[in-house]
């Protein structure tokens, strides 16, 4: 059986926060007033997540990618992609990460059976770094992408939240490194989500002008196959002789709900079937059932977060809100 949710949509991806924690604060996640946040943290073992996988994965999940908060601020989990990577079905691993661990933990995770990894970069400018991000610095950043690349991850993607007036002039920049490295750039529009705050100054700079302006700088030649496209939201292309690929992801003003494949696990056990949206199952009194019962209370759980599946996000009626915890807890 297939994992089909009610508008037909089959789900062969999950999102695995492994943290609510995070060594950075960048400012569309986190409110100033909020930076002294202390998240809950009953995580569930990687074992425990383990046997999650290995439920979907009997019904055709193919894709987990590890994520956080910063996934790599929790110990060991290097450990986990190794447990990950001996499932049956599952084909490809990822990570989400600011980078700033990557040197310490790229060889180990590469080793235990991670493909390729996504890394945020908002700037291209150390001076202006703090501004998005006041905790950490620049150089560890590009020190972590520098290590990515050498380790031999493949592909390494940009996650660069676009911000109007703090980076859109960089645009172009960004595109540029795709001539010159081996990176694949992927522009994300602003979401309502995490500091709402900070969206709602108006700093939501929409997809298809940053598309416009990477065109100046040559024909965006459609990329539909390959490493750098998986099976993402983002739209992708190719600058003529460029190593890398440009993606432009538009949550709000491009709305792909209609092609989801992914739901998300929270570090403490709640299956969320929708980033934009609260509603969750929680899996963790299956977790804790004898070893008979627990796959058909797991399966059980899958069906249910399936069956409420929202047919898209509702990143409009909820900007009202503050939601500032949900992209930590949810998972990125
Ligand atoms: N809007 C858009 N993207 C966001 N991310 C975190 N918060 C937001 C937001 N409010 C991005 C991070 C990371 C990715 C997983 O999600 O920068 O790269």
């Amino acid at each position: 059986m297939l994992l089909r949710d009610r508008f037909g949509r089959v789900i062969e991806y999950l999102r695995i926060s492994v943290t609510e924690r995070c060594n950075m604060c960048c400012v569309y996640c986190v409110a100033p007033e909020n930076r002294g946040y202390e998240p809950r943290e009953h995580l569930l073992t990687f074992e425990e997540i383990a046997e999650i996988v290995r439920v979907l994965a009997r019904h055709g999940l193919r894709r987990v990618r590890i994520t956080g908060g910063e996934p790599l601020v929790r110990p060991h989990v290097p450990e986990l992609v190794r447990l990950l990577a001996q499932i049956p079905g599952i084909t490809d691993i990822s990570l989400s990460t600011n980078g700033i661990l990557l040197p310490r933990y790229a060889d180990a995770l590469k080793r235990n059976g991670l493909k390729r990894v996504n890394i945020s970069l908002d700037t291209l400018q150390p001076q202006k770094f703090h501004r998005v991000s006041p905790a950490g610095q620049w150089e560890e950043v590009w020190a972590g992408i520098q290590t990515a690349l050498a380790v031999g991850l493949k592909p390494v993607k940009i996650n660069c939240v676009l911000m109007k007036g703090i980076n859109d002039d960089e645009v172009v920049d960004f595109a540029r490194l795709t001539l010159e490295y081996p990176l694949h750039v992927r522009f994300i529009e602003l979401m309502p989500i995490g500091n709402i705050g900070f969206y709602r100054r108006g700093h939501l700079f929409p997809i298809g002008e940053a598309k416009a302006r990477c065109a100046q700088l040559g024909e965006l030649i459609p990329v539909t196959e390959g490493e750098a496209v998986g099976g993402g939201p983002a739209s992708v292309f190719r600058l003529p002789g460029a190593q890398g690929t440009l993606g432009f992801i538009g949550a709000c003003t491009a709305n792909f709900c209609h092609r989801c494949n992914r739901m998300r696990l929270s570090s403490d056990g709640l299956l969320y079937p929708c980033l934009g949206h609260g509603v969750h199952v929680d899996m963790k009194p299956a977790l804790k059932l004898s070893p008979d019962q627990r796959e058909q209370a797991i399966m059980e759980g899958i069906e249910q977060a399936l069956l409420s599946k929202p047919e898209g996000h509702q990143f409009v009626t909820l900007a009202p809100h503050p939601t500032f915890r949900t992209m930590r807890v949810i998972g990125g």
